[in-house]
Parts: structure tokens; sequence; C-alpha cells
């Protein structure tokens, strides 16, 4: 792709991750399922601090899809509070670091004192630019897509929007992550290699990558080394080698 002398690495701007394999984590341990959650909140904290010092500006973490509300109610109870908990905790760190927090999702169906949270981080927050931490609770992408073309919808009825002028940009506009690049880069772990509804319109581009580790045990060894593979990676948006050349990709 690059010529010895001007050899660079790309690196990712904006970086998903859907984080799976707590459930096996624990059995594989003897533990119960939150046992394994506990963890992957250890594991979510060294991968937050190592994409932050890796220069990575947007991470896109899927917490919580519009499909786990499926499981038994004790695991979605265990799972609010410790989301709950978690906020309470980590929030100043976060904060003190130049992060800024951003959420995205069904916040009407979340419990009241998560929403709350939610919205105190993202308040206390709001001025950070070291990087932007996107958390998505009770997120689907079609949820996502479905929100967007019912506020587009309201648009053209209020008579402030020409259905012509609909198009990729405007959605774009109307998309959860709207004034976010899409991500560069999606990483599944836990061994299964699907998107499961994240973030559909957004991952159009995106670099996939699937690793069998399992959400615990995933840490910055393993990112560091999936970042690096994705400095070697030749992204063309639909074009050509040459084209991408001449552009400077
Ligand atoms: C997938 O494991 C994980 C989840 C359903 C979401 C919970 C994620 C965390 C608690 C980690 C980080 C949290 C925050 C707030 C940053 P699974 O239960 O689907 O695993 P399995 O496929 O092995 O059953």
């Amino acid at each position: 792709m690059n010529s010895s002398s001007n050899f660079q690495l790309i690196r990712p701007t904006h970086v998903a991750m859907i984080m799976d394999g707590n459930g096996r984590w624990a059995n594989s341990h003897g533990r119960p399922r939150h046992a394994g959650h506990r963890a992957g909140v250890k594991a979510a904290r060294a991968v937050i601090e190592a994409c932050a010092s890796r220069q990575v500006k947007v991470l896109t973490l899927f917490a919580f899809s519009s499909e786990n509300w499926k499981r038994p109610p004790g695991e979605v109870d265990a799972l609010m509070r410790l989301f709950v908990e978690v906020l309470q905790r980590e929030v100043d760190a976060l904060h003190e670091n130049g992060i800024q927090l951003r959420f995205i999702g069904a916040r009407d169906s979340l419990p009241t004192i998560l929403r709350k949270r939610m919205a105190d981080a993202e308040a206390r927050t709001a001025a950070n630019s070291r990087m932007t931490l996107v958390l998505a609770v009770a997120y689907g992408g079609q949820w996502d897509m479905v929100q967007a073309v019912r506020r587009i919808g309201h648009k053209v009825r209020a008579g402030d929007l020409d259905p012509a002028d609909v198009d990729e940009s405007l959605i774009d506009r109307h998309r959860a992550l709207a004034g976010l690049p899409a991500p560069d880069l999606l990483i599944r772990t836990g061994g299964e290699r699907r998107i499961s509804n994240f973030l559909l319109w957004d991952l159009a581009y995106t670099e996939l990558h699937f690793t069998d580790t399992l959400w615990p045990d995933f840490n910055a060894e393993e990112l560091g080394a999936v970042l690096d593979l994705f400095g070697h990676r030749q992204r063309r948006f639909g074009g050509v080698p040459e084209q991408l050349e001449a552009i400077g990709d």
C-alpha cells in the first residue's frame, strides 16, 4: 500500500465493540453469569484507557441491546443495577481523563435512576474532548433507523422538509450517532461472526474484526494487536487503490 519510505500505520478514529462472552466466561470459571458481567466491566475499563492512550477519538461499546430485554428478568435487573453502579463509580475518573460520555438507545425503556445517572454523566463530561465514549444501552440498529425515519416523517408532516430532500446526509444527521464519524473498525469478541443489530447504517464501510476471545479476557495487548492489523488494511470505500494513493489514504 505504501512504499517503505512513507510507511505509516493508519489509526482508526472511531472504534466500535460488541462485548460478547461474559456468560461463557463465568461458566468456564464455575461462577454465576453476573460475575461474568462484573469481569466485563473490568475489561471495558482497560479497553477505554488503552483506546484513549492510542488516540482513538470515539469508542462505542454495545452494553445492552434491544434484544437483551428477552433475558431472564433477574439478569436484566442485575445488569441495570450494574450500569447504575458503574456510572456512579467511574464518571469522576472518566471526567478527569478528559473523556466525554454519550449514550445511544431507547432511554424511555430504562429505569428512571439509570436515565438520571446517564443524563448527569453526559452533562458533567460534555466539554471534554480527548475521547468520546459512547455507551449503547437498549440500543438496536433497527431501532436507530426507526427513530430517524420517525423524526424525518414529523418534519415532512410539519411542512419543514420536502421528501425529495431526503438523502444519505439527511439520514446521517438523524442517526443516534449524529455528529460523530462512522466507525472505522468494529471488534466483536466471543466467537460469533455477526453484527447482531448493532450500528446498521453506520457500519456500511467499517472494517470488521472477530475474535474468539471472551470479552472479560480481552485486554489492551490484544486491542493493540488488532489496531496494528487495522493500520495495515487498505480502505477503498468503493474506489480503486490508485485513487486512494492520490488522496493519501
Ligand atoms: C455479553 O455477554 C455482554 C452483555 C450482554 C452486556 C454487558 C456488558 C458489560 C457488563 C461489560 C461492560 C459494561 C459497561 C457499562 C462498559 P453475554 O452475556 O452475551 O455472554 P454469552 O454470550 O457468553 O452468554
